[in-house]
């Protein structure tokens, strides 16, 4: 049904979307938005809602960290026809009801005209209904579980599934060791990402001819995997395969190393950050993990994206933080197309919302992941992969992710 709002809500929703600071209180901690916005009264705000507290910030700085250079770059290359963006941070720390919490804010005090978020699948399928009811658009810069984009009409992704990304990393281990025989499947049994890739990670374990030997469970909570790897060590595995985030992730590798396992390790997505090179030190060497980003992909966008990345933190791009610069990317071009057909300043807030869901699935963008577009429900559509290897310097203190040919 149609709804007809009072003139004074019409006025209040256009003063929402052209001055931000209507909203008041926003968390917007972006170091960048004084000196780039050079009319802040008329920014376009965009959520970000991903965890920058909690364990999950391992993999939520990163994101921050791609967001806030996603927002420098297009804005210093005039924001949307003009109109500079203005990202609005709310911290989602690592759980449900945070995430709940964050996207209420945004949608309803900061009014966003879109979500970048959240880190998690498992707080995906919490928050994202929230947004898909009040018919405003997410794009996942990190979620991987089946499903995602399934939510909803207004819940997309940039960030590939465990379908396409995570056969990868087994395929590179078969080929660094064509002796693997033997596989010990571990996951976090208390997270919707890990259970989504187990499940795709002891498909392919059975499609290329191998034995599972085990599949032993754990919490995202555990520091302690003394009986589970024990478990899996004493059935004698070529090679271990880990479903969980970075601080249990990189926790199991170095247990299962201490205990003496010397075969290959492969690592999801949830362990794809250097931040868990403090986790497992030296005994993280030789972790394969897939990738959905290289920071070799050729182009102007990635180039600038990485010669920005490099200068600040002085190593390469993660793929976190590549995916959360492309979620950016993909409003700001689909903001720039929706303007030239009709200006995003003249619309309400929720026809703009609306409008912008549409353009943004209907588009195609050339970012530091490669060009991507949208199936109409909203999963990302990507060529390219990768594989990389971590390499730790012998004292364990510092480490590569080295990208295999
Ligand atoms: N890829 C992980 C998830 O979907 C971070 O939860």
């Amino acid at each position: 049904m149609k709804k007809h709002l009072p003139r004074t809500t019409i006025l209040l929703s256009t003063c929402a979307l052209l001055i931000t600071a209507c909203g008041g209180n926003s968390t917007n901690n972006s170091p960048t938005n004084a000196t780039n916005t050079t009319n802040t009264s008329a920014a376009i705000p965009i959520g970000i809602a991903v965890a920058q507290t909690s364990n999950v910030a391992l993999l939520g700085q990163e994101q921050v960290a791609g967001a806030k250079i996603a927002e420098k770059y297009f804005n210093d290359k005039g924001g949307v026809n003009g109109t500079p963006i203005k990202l609005v941070f709310q911290d989602t720390a690592g759980d449900e009801a945070g995430t709940i919490n964050a996207f209420q804010s945004l949608i309803n005090r900061d009014k966003v005209v879109g979500i970048v978020g959240p880190t998690l699948s498992q707080q995906a399928f919490s928050a994202n209904p929230v947004a898909e009811r009040a018919k405003v658009p997410v794009l996942g810069p990190s979620n991987t579980a089946q499903g995602i984009p399934e939510i909803g009409d207004y819940i997309a992704r940039v960030s590939a599934p465990v379908s396409v990304v995570a056969p990868n990393s087994v395929k590179a281990a078969l080929k660094q060791n064509t002796n693997i025989k033997k596989v010990a499947v571990f996951f976090a049994q208390n997270d919707a990402f890990s259970k989504s890739e187990t499940e795709i990670f002891q498909k392919t374990v059975k499609e290329q001819g191998l034995e599972l030997v085990t599949v032993q469970k754990f919490q995202t909570t555990d520091t302690d995997f003394q009986s589970q790897a024990t478990n899996a060590i004493n059935l004698k595995p070529d090679l271990v395969i880990i479903s969980g985030l970075a601080a249990d992730g990189g926790n199991l590798v170095r247990q299962l190393r201490e205990l003496g396992y010397k075969g290959l390790i492969v690592g999801g997505n949830g362990l794809n950050t250097s931040n868990v090179f403090p986790v497992c030190k030296a005994l993280c060497d030789g972790v394969l993990i897939a990738q959905a980003y290289s920071p070799e992909h050729p182009g102007e966008v990635n180039a600038a994206f990485r010669q920005a990345y490099v200068d600040e933190f002085k190593k390469e791009p993660p793929q976190f933080s590549a995916q959360a610069f492309a979620a950016v990317q993909v409003y700001v071009d689909a903001l720039k197309a929706l303007d030239n057909q009709s200006k995003v300043n003249t619309l309400q807030l929720p026809q703009l919302r609306t409008e912008l869901n549409k353009q943004l699935l209907a588009g195609k963008y050339n970012t530091p992941l490669g060009e991507i577009s949208f199936t109409p429900v909203g999963e990302v559509v990507q060529k390219d992969f990768y594989v990389a290897q971590i390499k730790m310097e012998k004292d364990g203190n510092q480490g590569k992710f080295a990208f295999l040919k």
